[in-house]
């Protein structure tokens, strides 16, 4: 079934200048891009996507750091599309992902690890609501 994910190319990938090799990738692998911008988080913002990890202790790096530069957000479709791009980024700490993923070949920490992806169906829906509404999607 046809599915909708969302994710973030985030500021130290976007400021290695990373983004179109990124996104090369993405495309090659078959996702489609149904929406697309770049966009400088507030504080506020990042807390606010990331309100799910408030009680983690690495909650004020991580939205320090997301709201430290700009990110690319992105809306992708494709078969089975959140399972099928998180194994393509690669495990969450880039160390531990598998070679040829975007997240081995441009993350360095599991801060740095050059995007983010949604986790399920419920957060997908949510995060890509958070960046965008029904008609910034292309048909
Ligand atoms: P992401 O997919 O953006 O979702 C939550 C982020 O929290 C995750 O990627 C990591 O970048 C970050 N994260 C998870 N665990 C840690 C940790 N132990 N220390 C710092 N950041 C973390």
């Amino acid at each position: 079934m046809s599915e909708l994910t969302f994710t973030m190319i985030k500021p130290e990938c976007v400021s290695g200048k990373h983004i179109g090799e990124v996104i090369a990738r993405i495309e090659k692998a078959g996702f489609a891009i149904k929406a697309l911008r770049m966009v400088h988080m507030t504080r506020k913002d990042a807390e606010t996507f990331y309100a799910v990890h408030k009680e983690r202790p690495f909650y004020g790096e991580l939205t320090e750091y997301m709201s430290s530069g700009p990110v690319v957000a992105m809306v992708l479709e494709k078969e089975n599309c959140i399972k099928a791009y998180r194994e393509f980024i690669g495990a969450t700490n880039p160390k531990d992902a598998a070679p040829g993923t975007i997240r081995r070949d441009f993350g360095s920490s599991i801060q740095f690890n050059c995007v983010h992806a949604s986790d399920g169906p419920d957060t997908a829906r949510a995060e890509i609501k958070f960046f965008f509404s029904d008609r910034d999607l292309v048909g």
